[in-house]
C-alpha cells in the first residue's frame, strides 16, 4: 500500500479578538474562525503550531492602552508565543521540520516571515519537548534569567523573594536563584502552590499571600531581611516586601499583574512604601526581556542544560483545544495555574 504523504494544511483555525475585554476575558470577546491558509509569498513559511503559550502580557495586549507592543486590533488574531514545526517554506531561513519559536497567535498554524525579529529556529531535534521550550527555553525562561541574573545580579549570599513564584516566570526565576546558591522564598496563592514550591521545587520557604500575614511570615522566613525581590505582582504585595528590604537591596520589577485587569484609563497605583528605598539605600529597576530577544537562543540553551541536568523543574498546565483559550488566559488572574499555561491547539 502506498505511504500516505501529508501536505501542509489548506485551512486553519484562529481565535480573533471581537471586543476589548473588561476585567476577565468573556467567551464572546473572541471568536474561533476557520479560514483558508494564505498562499505563501517569498520569504514566508508555514508553521504547524504544536503548543501555544499563555503569558500574562497577552491580556494587556487586548486592551487599547499603550505598552511595549501595540494593542491587538479588533478582528486580529490574539497575539502570543507559539512553538511549532515548519511544514511549508518559501525562504532559506526556515527549513522543513525546523522547530520555530515565535510571537504568533492563538491559531493552529501561523505564517511567519524570515525577517521577523522575534523568531528563532532550531534544527529538527528528536529530544525536543515543545512544552519545555515554551515554559523555559523561550521567552518565559529568558525573562526569569535576565531579571534574576543580569538585573538582580543574584549571589549565593542573598536572601531572595519572588512573587507569583508558582507561576511560569516566577518558578523559573526562583530556581535560577537557587542555582546561584541563594536562600529563596516564594510568595504564591494557596496551600497547594506553597507545598509544590517547598517540596518539589526546593525553595527554602513559601508564603501564601491569600491566607498568611505576609509581613509576619517575611519576618520569620527572612530574619536577615530581603536582599533581592523579583516582583511579578506589584500593588500591596510590593509595598509589603519593600518594608522588609535589607541594606543595599535590589528590587527587580518584572511585572505588576495585580493591576492588569484594571481600567486602562486609571493609572496603576504606585508603591506608597518607596521611602524604604532611601532608608535601605536600595535600588528598584524595571526591565523588559523583549530588549534582549537576539540573546534568547543563547540563554535558552543555558536553561535547557540546567533542565536536562535536573536543576530546574518545569511544570505546565494544559488546556486542550483553541476553544479553551479564554479559560486558559483567565486562569492567570484567578490564580488557578501552577507553572506555564499552554494550549494544545
Ligand atoms: N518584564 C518582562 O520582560 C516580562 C516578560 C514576561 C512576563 N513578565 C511578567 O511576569 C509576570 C508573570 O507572568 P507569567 O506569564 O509567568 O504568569 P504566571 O506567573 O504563570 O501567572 C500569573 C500568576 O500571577 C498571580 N496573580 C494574579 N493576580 C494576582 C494578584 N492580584 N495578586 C497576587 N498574585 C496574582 C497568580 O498566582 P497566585 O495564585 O500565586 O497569586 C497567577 O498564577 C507578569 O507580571 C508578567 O507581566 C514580564
Amino acid at each position: 500500500m502506498a505511504e500516505r504523504i501529508e501536505g501542509p494544511p489548506t485551512t486553519r483555525r484562529r481565535v480573533l479578538l471581537r471586543r476589548r475585554p473588561e476585567g476577565l476575558l468573556a467567551d464572546d470577546d473572541v471568536e474561533v474562525v476557520t479560514e483558508a491558509v494564505p498562499e505563501l509569498a517569498d520569504g514566508e513559511a508555514l508553521l504547524d503550531n504544536e503548543v501555544i503559550g499563555i503569558d500574562a502580557s497577552v491580556r494587556s495586549w487586548l486592551g487599547d492602552g499603550s505598552g511595549y507592543l501595540p494593542p491587538v486590533e479588533l478582528g486580529e488574531v490574539v497575539r502570543c508565543s507559539t512553538v511549532g514545526r515548519v511544514v511549508a517554506s518559501r525562504c532559506d531561513r526556515y527549513g522543513m521540520g525546523d522547530i520555530v519559536t515565535t510571537l504568533g497567535g492563538w491559531e493552529d498554524s501561523s505564517v511567519i516571515r524570515d525577517d521577523f525579529f522575534s523568531t528563532w529556529v532550531s534544527e529538527p531535534d528528536p529530544d525536543y519537548d515543545p512544552e519545555a521550550f515554551l515554559a523555559l527555553y523561550g521567552s518565559t525562561g529568558c525573562t526569569a534569567y535576565i531579571g534574576m541574573m543580569e538585573v538582580g545580579k543574584v549571589t549565593g549570599d542573598d536572601t531572595v523573594v519572588v512573587s507569583a513564584a508558582a507561576g511560569a516566570t516566577g518558578s523559573a526565576a526562583a530556581q535560577i536563584a537557587k542555582i546561584a546558591g541563594a536562600r529563596v522564598i516564594g510568595i504564591a496563592g494557596g496551600e497547594e502552590k506553597c507545598r509544590w514550591l517547598t517540596e518539589e521545587v526546593g525553595l527554602d520557604g513559601a508564603i501564601d499571600h491569600r491566607h498568611d500575614d505576609v509581613a509576619q511570615k517575611l519576618r520569620e522566613l527572612a530574619p536577615k531581611r530581603v536582599d533581592l525581590f523579583f516582583d511579578n505582582v506589584g500593588g500591596e504585595l510590593l509595598d509589603t516586601v519593600l518594608g522588609r528590604l535589607a541594606l543595599h537591596a535590589r528590587v527587580v520589577l518584572c511585572g505588576h499583574i495585580a493591576s492588569y485587569l484594571d481600567d486602562a484609563d486609571q493609572p496603576a497605583v504606585g508603591p506608597s512604601n518607596y521611602v524604604q528605598l532611601i532608608q535601605q539605600r536600595a535600588t528598584m529597576t524595571g526591565f523588559l526581556a523583549f530588549d534582549e530577544v537576539p540573546r534568547f537562543p543563547e540563554i535558552g540553551e543555558r536553561l535547557r542544560a540546567w533542565h536536562t541536568a535536573g536543576d530546574i523543574v518545569v511544570r505546565t498546565q494544559r488546556f486542550e483545544g483553541l476553544e479553551r483559550g479564554v479559560d486558559a488566559l483567565n486562569a492567570m488572574f484567578t490564580g488557578s495555574n501552577i507553572g506555564k499555561i499552554v494550549i494544545i491547539p
